[in-house]
């Protein structure tokens, strides 16, 4: 009920839950995105003409449009996906990194803060601001452990240190003013409507036009995947259920070698639409590893399982497979991304600029 703005919405998790809060709940559904080269309206494009959802194009760190949302618009919740979000990106340039995560994050929460100033105590003590971040603000694993709630932040790269930022800005809104905010830390997604940048719909891709299969350093860094249709369940049972001022990790229980994830892509690739030349994996290569590479991250999701009951539908074989077919029946949708000028080059090494 009432009206849900979800920020960032034209991005790859934020589309995908703005589909479920329009299709399982009776709430408004106010996308705002400030359009950066990952969003896409085309994400979007199946929602648009349902009377409950609205797309308003606003940046997050322009404090005069944050307000002018709260003020128009009434939220009773706000799920912020809005970010700069590819680490590789993060090491070339890191300034757009600060300015969105860290600046615009601000934004939502003060912006927040004054308008529940303007609230009845009811509807004021309804209100969520539910901030989405990631595992990667804990730094690396060694081989055994997860990430609890209780880990100690060490972000390793300036994506990381600025959803760091953002994550503690969250916990000092909600000590200092008692703002009701939520905080969740979720693992790698992976999915439709993903950009062609991570490592998924990258290899997908390469792995169809028959180009290389970059891999960096030896392939054996572990990210534990989760689908992303599992995440935004997670996400709406938080924001119906977790408590104000709470911290859930979220993540699905699959960790995976990078190198042992691109063979699952080729070889599903191979069995949904064989390749003339054979097998796909002889295209894989190894390439000179990400400057501060995390070696490992896994998230204990016990506590989002024990106190709100939730549990992933899929496990990382069967979403995987419909990930693939998605991107083969909705080629259109990635074209249009490689037509607009994006293009699947390695970037982020600091080829002889480190100070290392
Ligand atoms: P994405 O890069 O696909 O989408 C980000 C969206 O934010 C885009 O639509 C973009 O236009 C928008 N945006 C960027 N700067 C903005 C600004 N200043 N104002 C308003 N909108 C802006 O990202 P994603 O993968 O969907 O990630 C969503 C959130 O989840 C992010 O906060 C990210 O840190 C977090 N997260 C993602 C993953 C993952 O595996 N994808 C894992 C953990 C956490
Ligand atoms: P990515 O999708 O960029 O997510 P994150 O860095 O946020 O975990 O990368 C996932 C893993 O895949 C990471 O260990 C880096 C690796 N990777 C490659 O080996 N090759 C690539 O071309 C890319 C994009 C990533």
């Amino acid at each position: 009920m009432g009206t849900l703005i979800v920020t960032g919405g034209a991005g790859f998790i934020g589309a995908n839950f703005a589909r479920l809060a329009l299709a399982e709940t009776s709430s408004r559904v106010v996308v705002a995105d400030a359009l950066t080269y990952a969003g896409n309206l085309e994400s979007l494009s199946e929602l648009e003409g349902h009377p409950r959802y609205l797309f308003v194009k606003a940046d997050i760190a322009d404090r005069e449009a944050v307000r002018a949302l709260y003020r128009e618009h009434r939220p009773s919740a706000v799920i912020n996906f809005a970010a700069e979000t590819h680490v590789d990106r993060s090491i070339d340039d890191p300034s757009a990194f600060v300015r969105t995560n860290v600046l615009g994050s601000f934004e939502l929460l003060d912006g927040a803060r004054h308008y529940l100033a303007t609230l009845e105590p009811r509807a004021r003590q309804g209100f969520r601001l539910l901030h989405v971040s990631t595992d990667e603000v804990y730094g690396t694993l060694g081989a055994t452990g997860a990430f609890s709630e209780q880990t100690p932040y060490a972000p390793n790269s300036p994506y990381a240190a600025s959803k760091a930022g953002a994550d503690h800005l969250v916990r000092a809104y909600h000590e200092t003013y008692g703002l009701p905010v939520l905080l969740t830390n979720c693992s790698n997604n992976y999915g439709p409507y993903q950009f062609p940048e991570k490592l998924i719909p990258l290899m997908l891709l390469n792995a169809l036009e028959g180009k290389p299969l970059p891999i960096y350093g030896d392939g054996l860094n572990v990210r534990d995947w989760l689908y992303v249709e599992d995440h935004a369940r997670a996400l709406a049972l938080v924001l119906e259920r977790g408590g104000a001022g709470e911290t859930y990790h979220i993540g699905g229980r699959n960790e995976r070698t990078n190198i042992e994830v691109v063979r699952a892509v080729c070889a599903l690739l191979d069995e949904m639409r064989p390749a003339p030349g054979g097998a796909r994996e002889r295209q894989i290569g190894f390439v000179a590893d990400r400057p501060g590479h995390d070696r490992r991250y896994a998230i204990d999701p016990s506590k989002i399982e024990r106190e709100l009951g939730w549990r992933p539908a899929e496990t990382f074989e069967s979403a995987l497979a419909k990930t693939v077919r998605w991107y083969l029946d909705h080629e259109d949708w990635w074209r249009n991304i490689l037509a607009r000028g994006y293009k699947p080059v390695r970037i982020g090494e600091l080829k002889g600029r480190s100070p290392r």
